[in-house]
């Protein structure tokens, strides 16, 4: 997935089209480039490979004028990572300029048919194929820019979030989408900017459209925006005004925005409970899915698919699910779940995750779930996304935006999330005492406050840190409704420190991973004093038998872990349904100055992007 953005208006369009492609970073950063255009003159395209500050120094001292313009930071889907791949592409005239985020899956062919009618491309990228299709329609069938788009889009297959420029019309901008996000901006004085998402526009306005699958927008200087399908249907915009402050996206006086979004956790999660958690009451209630009771209560079989720590945050909710309101649950990867023709039926209820909700294996699984009849409720959190947009109903984690390509606070908004979901469930099956019941309203109201304690461990998990930093191997184990955080502790530190991490049930190191045990090897064992403390008081000993390194994630007060551990780390006591929201966050942070001390780059770590919206 790659970060669009463009401007029209009376403003220099260069410092917007670079402030906003630094903001999109996040999306994607192996190339960047702009393009500018003035009236019937040739359109400057500058673009080359690298970060958005390499596409600044190349534009050094070059002319970057102009009010109409487009920007786009690349994650190569299409041709390696190199100056010609990336994007702005020109029409093989040149007098149109393409910016893409998507995949077109039937380029080849296009591609071929324009080949054999003598074009030339200049990239391997499947952008091209599509302003070269548009160009050609545009002139052999003799229509206007407009008409030559939505042609040129009715041949596509494939997930497209596109804005075009033409030099013969410097007051006119086109963007249009399927599959990848997009999003306008209207400011004052019919001001307009085009973005993957907000975060480019929201400190020039608040007032945004999200175009929505197959749709158009026409935005032409000084005149009201239009928007129509590529089946040229007219469509009214819908303009919503944002609550997010810039500010919410600046780092905030961290140094990076993965440390933010940790110490933003308490937060969070409180407003995930916020106007769903009455205490007084003594009630959950979650809106989004309210229509739905009757669905939950007949629900034969939950099936949960989500990608990466969304998964993760699915096998926590499988273990809440099942333990309190005793409806079966199967945990999915999206990406398998779509291809390996499932058995579904209108019975399921299909529960898809995701921060971005723009994942293209989730959105194809919630399609697939959806041709079926399942019914699909959603977890995400990005208002207005696409995953939200094709679910029946849903809960929205209000974990704001979340820029460190590392999931941290989405995660355990996540998790609140699906904690109160299981809440609401079994309190309507009446599967949970009322004791039960309020003990883990309570206990959750407590949680953000509890993570506010964790977080002032944070020194002694940073000299911890400093201890482990060069390991080349980590293992991770925990049971029950922390064999999931153990897989979650993994990927944190495998994904920015580039460490090999793994995540193991305790009960399995006996198949297998026990081999690896030496002193080189640090163990982190997640051993809260519920469950099954005494079976993973067992491992922590077969670990220590082999000289591994342990580090233990212990509840206050413990005494038998902490004895055979090297590292202790205590978490409040809270219930064992609770214990991952505890026991992710000093993960988090061990993950996090591990990856610093090793001169990471724990925003945007290498090959990774912050929502995979291809396959
Ligand atoms: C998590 O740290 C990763 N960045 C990645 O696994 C992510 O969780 C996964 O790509 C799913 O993304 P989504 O939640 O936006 O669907």
């Amino acid at each position: 997935m790659c970060g669009i953005v463009a401007y029209m208006g009376e403003k220099e369009a260069y410092p917007i089209l670079i402030k906003g492609l630094h903001r999109l970073e996040y999306r994607g950063y192996d190339s960047a480039g702009i393009a500018l255009v003035e009236q019937d003159k040739d359109i400057r395209l500058f673009k080359c490979k690298g970060k958005v500050a390499d596409l600044e120094a190349f534009t050094e001292g070059k002319d970057v004028s102009g009010t109409i313009g487009v920007g786009h930071t690349r994650w190569a889907t299409h041709g390696i990572p190199d100056d010609k791949n990336a994007h702005p592409h020109y029409s093989e005239n040149e007098e149109l300029v393409i910016i893409h985020n998507g995949i077109i899956e039937n380029y080849a062919s296009l591609k071929k048919e324009l080949i054999n009618r003598g074009h030339v491309f200049k990239s391997d990228t499947d952008t091209e194929v599509l302003i070269y299709l548009i160009e050609n329609i545009r002139k052999n069938e003799n229509v206007n820019l407009v008409e030559a788009v939505q042609m040129a889009l009715n041949q596509v297959v494939g997930a497209y979030a596109i804005v075009i420029l033409s030099k013969n019309n410097a007051d006119l901008m086109i963007g249009a989408k399927k599959g990848s996000p997009l999003v306008v901006g209207v400011g004052q004085n019919h001001e307009y900017f085009i973005a993957s998402d907000a975060t480019p526009i929201i400190e020039y306005t608040r007032n945004v459209v999200y175009l929505d699958d197959e749709e158009i927008v026409i935005l032409e200087r000084g005149k009201e925006m239009k928007i129509k399908t590529i089946k040229n249907q007219d469509k009214t915009p819908y303009i919503q005004a944002l609550e997010m402050q810039l500010e919410t996206i600046e780092k905030g006086g961290f140094e990076h925005f993965m440390l933010k979004e940790i110490y933003e956790q308490p937060r969070s999660i409180r407003d995930n409970m916020r106007g769903r958690l009455n205490l007084e009451l003594g009630e959950v209630t979650l809106g989004g899915i309210i229509d739905y009771q009757n669905k939950i209560l007949n629900a034969q079989r939950i099936i949960i698919v989500a990608c990466g720590t969304s998964w993760h945050a699915g096998l926590v909710g499988e273990y809440l699910i099942e333990d309190l309101a005793r409806i079966p649950v199967e945990v999915e990867y999206a990406s398998e779940f779509r291809y390996r023709n499932p058995i579904i039926t209108e019975n399921d209820l299909v529960i898809a995750i995701s921060q971005s909700g723009e994942t293209a294996d989730t959105l194809a699984a919630i399609e697939l779930a959806k041709s079926k009849g399942a019914t699909i409720f959603g977890i995400c959190n990005v208002v207005g996304s696409s995953i939200p947009r094709a679910t029946h109903a849903g809960s929205y984690t209000h974990a704001g935006p979340e820029i460190g390509v590392a999931s941290t606070k989405a995660f355990t908004a996540q998790v609140t999330v699906l904690t109160l979901m299981a809440l609401v469930f079994a309190h309507k099956k009446g599967t949970i005492s009322e004791a039960k019941y309020r003990s883990l309203l309570f206990g959750l109201d407590s949680i953000p406050d509890q993570v506010e304690r964790m977080l002032k461990l944070d020194d002694k998990i940073k000299y911890i840190s400093s201890i482990y930093k060069d390991a080349n191997n980590f293992l991770y184990l925990g049971r029950s409704y922390n064999f999931p955080i153990a897989l979650e502790g993994a990927l944190k530190l495998k994904e920015i420190s580039y460490i090999h991490a793994e995540g193991y049930p305790a009960a399995e190191m006996k198949h297998g991973p026990i081999a690896l045990i030496d002193e080189e090897m640090p163990v982190v064992v997640i051993a809260p004093n519920k469950g099954a403390y005494e079976k993973i008081l067992s491992n922590v000993q077969e670990v220590k038998a082999r000289g591994g390194k342990i580090i233990a994630i212990v509840t206050e007060g413990d005494v038998d872990v902490s004895s055979l551990a090297d590292h202790t780390i205590e978490i409040p006591e809270v219930d064992e349904e609770l214990t991952p929201l505890m026991c992710v966050v000093p993960l988090q942070l061990l993950a996090y100055h591990i990856a610093i001390m090793r001169g990471c780059n724990v925003d945007q770590p290498r090959n990774l992007a912050k929502s995979v919206t291809v396959e």
